[in-house]
């Protein structure tokens, strides 16, 4: 994709003056605003419809500004060293002096801190006197956006600016590891926990269905098309589309395919983009091939379980 400056240029301008603009990373799309910035931040969560108690991720380009804000741990810097700038988030202790908006943090004392590698977004955040609090560019419950045109379905005019950044090259949102005391992950995301397993050497445990909810991302319904999905399906009823993992000869109008054969990268690359196509396509229901539960692909079925509450 080529870089235009003068969009970025223009990103700058309005989060500037306090105003939200959509920014493309590399895992989705976000509505990003001034971190420091009550007003911003209040912003984007009146945008989102946004429970006011659920808290933004922050967006840094790197260590310099977020020392100023967290209490940077081993665990953190051996992960941060190997992964960053990536789809990861790490929820830290946040310093007392932090300026960090009371309204992106829900006061907590702790803070969501990532550093997204999508090129746009660097340049932006590089350019910038202070850190992004983003939260994923979609409805609230729904699909998250991959694309600016997704961005456009869901917000039209109420976006002040989407800066263009072409396809999301990852497709679901950041693994987030709350890495206080025991590293714990608090939602399954573009980064695989074997992989973070590898490189911290000590067990991470798994929390992603807690009884209190303390991330969003971990509510039962969420993800949703706006359709009943049904998984691990075999065989499909009438009129339903079906969503398989790999693609295969039979070429039917129904039939959606979410990689050729069967790469789970690029499934999950594809999975938001495909669920809305078939909603657009008119469909009243989807069913699901079973899909491998290794690496990424317990995202996709992460995903694929909560949206099928719907
Ligand atoms: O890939 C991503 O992470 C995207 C892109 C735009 O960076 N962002 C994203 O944001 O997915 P959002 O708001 O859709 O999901 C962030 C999740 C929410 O479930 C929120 O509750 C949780 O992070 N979160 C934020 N701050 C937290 C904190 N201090 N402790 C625990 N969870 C937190
Ligand atoms: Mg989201």
């Amino acid at each position: 994709m080529k870089i235009n400056l003068a969009n970025i240029k223009k990103a700058r301008n309005l989060l500037n003056k306090r105003e939200c603009v959509a920014i493309p990373t590399e895992t989705v799309y976000g509505i990003a605003g001034n971190a420091y910035s009550d007003t911003a931040c209040k912003k984007i969560f009146r945008l989102k419809k946004r429970p006011m108690n659920n808290p933004l991720i922050i967006h840094y380009y790197d260590l310099k500004k977020l020392k100023d804000d967290c209490d940077l741990n081993v665990d953190f810097l051996k992960l941060y060293k190997r992964f960053c700038p990536g789809p990861i988030t790490f929820i830290l202790n946040q310093k007392k002096k932090s300026k960090i908006s009371k309204i992106a943090t829900n006061k907590k004392n702790t803070l969501a801190v990532r550093f997204p590698k999508h090129p746009v977004a660097r340049i932006l955040l590089k350019h910038l006197k202070f850190p992004i609090a983003a939260p994923s560019a979609n409805i609230s419950s729904r699909v998250s956006a991959v694309t600016s045109s997704d961005v456009k379905d869901d917000f039209g005019k109420k976006i002040k600016y989407i800066l263009e950044g072409g396809r999301s090259s990852v497709g679901v949102e950041s693994t987030i590891i709350d890495l206080r005391k025991k590293p714990k992950i608090l939602r399954l995301g573009g980064l695989e926990v074997e992989t973070l397993q590898k490189i911290l050497k000590k067990k991470i445990l798994i929390n992603i269905n807690p009884s209190k909810i303390s991330a969003p991302g971990q509510l039962r319904i969420h993800y949703s098309p706006g359709i009943p999905i049904r998984l691990n399906v075999k065989k499909i009823k009438k009129d339903e589309a079906f969503l398989l993992i790999k693609k295969n000869r039979i070429n039917k109008t129904n039939y959606y395919f979410l990689s050729k054969k069967g790469d789970l990268k690029e499934a999950a690359k594809n999975l938001y983009t495909i669920l809305r196509k078939i909603k657009k396509d008119n469909y009243k229901s989807i069913a699901v091939d079973k899909i491998p539960n290794i690496g990424i692909g317990k995202t996709i079925n992460d995903r694929l379980l909560r949206a099928s509450k719907f």
